[in-house]
């Protein structure tokens, strides 16, 4: 039998496994991450090597610099999930990876990567969506949590809302009209000349802020479940730019703060809004704001709300192996050798 028809009869009979180990890859950005999760929920391991401190020193992500980072860390990322889970390639069912979205030459690495071991392990491979991954995410922080619910999907490259009507039944209700909630709070943060990822910072910073600064901006989409966020962007960088020139002083705190108060209020309002089973879940990277878990948790809608642990909140391979688990389950993401990266990813797919 040759690779692709032993990769298939496996795909089949992991669907009825009673014990489904998987070996996940990251590589989407700026984490290489591998991860050992059993069954969708079950994290044995969960290694993820951060370029952050690289990256900081350019002020954001230098695609060909992260390349070069995921190629120099792999195979020990690889050797410490194993060593961590107590595991050996032999034990491993399936390989699965990110292969979009993304940068591409980032994602190339792991995609590579899963398919050198899934190929020489003869197990499948399985293609998932990064932004899948993030909803998976909730499924390893909350052990009861089944569809269906509505997903905020806050990221560096996403701000959504997604109906989600089954495990890998996802249907797209909002989306940001501009730029992304994460591009906004990292931009604000670099023009206040915090350092990358910014979203971090600024909600640091925020806590110190006392004053209420406002802004030259309307929230521009009241009755829509679209966001957008390039408005309110340009309003704080023109404020700073404005004291800056001036010579006034201004507080960077009391900035940080009016900021993440209106793009928090712009993302509840229609997370809230557009939730339609009374259960809301949060994925992503800007899950992990203190501001925005504290408005969502003490909502007065009667929506029960779920959140990432703030380690899955950001990017890990933990969540690729969650989902992959369940992309098993419905047939979905058997991918052969032809496999390769995308830029971009559309929700529903
Ligand atoms: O999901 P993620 O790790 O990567 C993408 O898939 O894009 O999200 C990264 C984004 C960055 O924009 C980062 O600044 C933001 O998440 N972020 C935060 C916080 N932690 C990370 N934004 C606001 N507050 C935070 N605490
Ligand atoms: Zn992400």
């Amino acid at each position: 039998m040759n690779y692709d028809e032993l990769s298939k009869l496996k795909f089949e009979q992991l669907k009825t496994k009673k014990n489904v180990l998987i070996l996940s890859i990251e590589s989407s950005c700026d984490e290489t991450s591998i991860a050992l999760v059993e069954n969708g929920r079950n994290v044995l391991s969960n290694i993820v090597s951060s370029q952050i401190d690289i990256h900081k020193l350019y002020g954001g992500v230098v695609p060909e610099i992260a390349s070069r980072n995921h190629i120099q860390n792999i195979s020990t990322v690889l050797n410490d999930a194993l060593i961590d889970a107590g595991k050996n390639l032999s034990d491993i069912d399936a390989v699965a990876v990110t292969f979009g979205a993304g940068l591409i030459g980032a994602l190339l690495v792991g995609v590579n990567f899963a398919k050198t071991l899934a190929y020489s392990l003869k197990i499948p491979l399985i293609a998932v969506s990064h932004v899948h991954g993030h909803i998976g995410a909730n499924y390893i922080s909350h052990k009861d949590l089944k569809p269906p619910f509505t997903c905020l999907m806050v990221s560096g490259g996403h701000t959504a809302l997604v109906d989600v009507q089954d495990y890998c039944k996802f249907n797209l209700i909002g989306t940001t009209v501009d730029d992304s909630v994460g591009e906004c709070f990292d931009k604000v943060a670099r023009v206040l000349g915090l350092s990358y990822p910014g979203g971090p910072n600024i909600d640091k910073l925020a806590k110190q802020g006392k004053n209420v600064i406002k802004f030259n901006y309307h929230s521009p989409l009241k009755n829509s479940l679209n966001f957008s966020f390039s408005g309110l962007k340009t309003a704080v960088v023109n404020y700073v730019h404005n004291k800056e020139q001036k010579g006034e002083n201004f507080s960077k705190a009391d900035v940080a703060c009016s900021f993440q108060e209106l793009a928090v209020d712009e993302l509840f309002s229609k997370a809230i809004k557009g939730c339609k089973y009374k259960t809301l879940v949060v994925a992503g990277g800007v899950g992990a704001n203190s501001r925005l878990r504290e408005r969502l948790s003490n909502n007065q809608a009667d929506i029960n709300v779920y959140m990432p642990e703030l380690k899955y909140c950001t990017d890990n391979a933990a969540m690729i192996g969650s989902i992959a688990y369940y992309y098993i389950q419905a047939g979905k993401g058997l991918a052969d050798l032809t496999l390769t990266a995308t830029p971009t990813v559309n929700i529903n797919d």
